[in-house]
């Protein structure tokens, strides 16, 4: 077996919801791997683009994920802002700790921040999640994608159709390594755990007498900074929710704008201990507050259909074999369409109301196949194609 000679230091970057399930495989991947003579230290840094508990903590509980190395508080603000604080307090870090490679996963503000930073500083970095393309650049997430695949060394690709981008835009065929869907390993690993959720059974005064459920998660600035489609989108699913219940774990940014528009009285708010709130029956639209990666996980396995705007949702319920209706223009995850259970209805009520009806058909097919390499073994190929690079060629 080959030895790391010296030991090799990694920045790995995590800020936001979506990343946590991406960086948990990875350093259970290097944990691994230095039980078997590598010699990788990794650095955990949160850049504290999400702070809440439920948005936060509770992923690297429910992940195991030890606790980041550092903390950067940044918090919320505008695109500029938190961005740029992003960089200076992460500039500190990279100089102080003098890492030789950093990571960074998926296409939030601190991706793309810290990858820059890196790349300014001359530090190799990695991206997790390459080369997804939506192809508009109205969504910031499209905008933090494309530029830090510019910018990365090393460029790790869930499906075949981001390595097709990447090449396209010029990024020489050597940075490209199709790695699979990290995520699907977090998913794989949560599924083994879902019997110590109670979420089911806390929620079961409401499910009891249902035969399914449905879920809806909504956070895109499209779907909810403008009232009337915030309206139009919330009317048309509390129309279908009359055929089933529908729980809806709601993103803080989608709540204050819910009670920002006066558009809560289409909910039915519960509490933290999922009880309904005094006075609401409002419809089968039941609000919760956010859930950690284990509830979620499980009621998602359940569920008969999931609404969405998400992006690793799409990812998720396709490996579940849970019928998908994404409220997006478009998607940069296309295999979960073309290989997986997902449908793209934007937020046209009656397209949504149609990929609903056909998703709750009797005899529809869901399961479909699940894409090459979503299989649960991404981490463990990223650490060795990394390791692999600082290496000795000492055995
Ligand atoms: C961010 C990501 C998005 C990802 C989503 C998952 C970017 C550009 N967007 O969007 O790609 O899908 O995370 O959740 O990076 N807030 C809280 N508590 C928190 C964090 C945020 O209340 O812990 C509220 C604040 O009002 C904040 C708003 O949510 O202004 C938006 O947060 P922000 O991190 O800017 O973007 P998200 O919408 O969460």
């Amino acid at each position: 077996m080959k030895k790391l000679s010296p030991a090799s230091k990694w920045l790995i970057v995590a800020g936001a919801r979506p990343n946590f399930m991406k960086i948990a495989p990875l350093i259970h991947a290097i944990r691994e791997s230095n039980a078997r003579n590598a010699r990788i230290s990794p650095v955990i840094v949160h850049t504290g683009q999400h702070y809440d508990k439920v948005l936060s903590q509770i992923f690297f509980d429910d992940l195991g994920i030890p606790e980041p190395d550092f903390n950067l508080g940044i918090g919320s603000g505008s695109h500029a802002e938190q961005t740029g604080r992003i960089m200076i307090a992460f500039e500190q870090v990279a100089l102080a700790q003098n890492p030789d490679l950093v990571v960074v996963a998926g296409d939030v503000n601190s991706t793309i921040a810290c990858a820059l930073v890196a790349a300014k500083l001359s530090i190799p970095v990695a991206h997790i999640e390459a080369g997804l393309r939506s192809f508009d650049k109205t969504m910031p997430e499209e905008i933090n994608r494309i530029l830090t695949d510019r910018i990365s060394d090393f460029l790790f690709t869930p499906s075949r159709d981001a390595d097709e981008n990447l090449r396209k835009e010029g990024i020489a065929a050597e940075k490209i390594f199709f790695v699979g869907n990290i995520m699907v390993d977090s998913l794989m690993l949560i599924m083994k755990h879902i019997h110590k959720s109670r979420i089911l059974s806390m929620l079961g005064k409401i499910l009891d007498h249902h035969t399914g459920y449905a879920m809806i998660t909504l956070h895109r600035p499209s779907n909810v900074d403008d009232k009337r489609t915030l309206e139009q989108v919330l009317g048309c699913i509390k129309e279908l929710s009359r055929d089933m219940p529908m729980l809806f774990p709601v993103h803080p940014r989608t709540a204050k704008q819910i009670n920002d528009f006066g558009l809560g009285r289409n909910i039915t708010w519960l509490d933290a201990d999922y009880h309904i709130m005094r006075g609401q029956n409002a419809s089968n639209i039941y609000g919760l507050p956010p859930l950690g990666y284990l509830d979620f996980v499980t009621l998602m396995a359940r569920a008969k259909v999931i609404f969405t705007d998400s992006g690793g949702i799409q990812e998720e319920s396709t490996v579940l074999g849970i019928p998908c209706i994404t409220l997006r223009e478009n998607t940069e995850r296309p295999v979960t369409v073309t290989e997986g259970t997902n449908t793209i209805t934007g937020n046209d009520p009656e397209k949504i109301t149609g990929a609903f009806i056909r998703a709750i058909s009797p005899g529809e097919k869901s399961i479909r196949s699940i894409p090459a390499l979503w299989d649960g073994k991404t981490a463990p190929r990223i650490v060795e194609i990394l390791a692999s690079k600082y290496f000795s060629a000492q055995s």
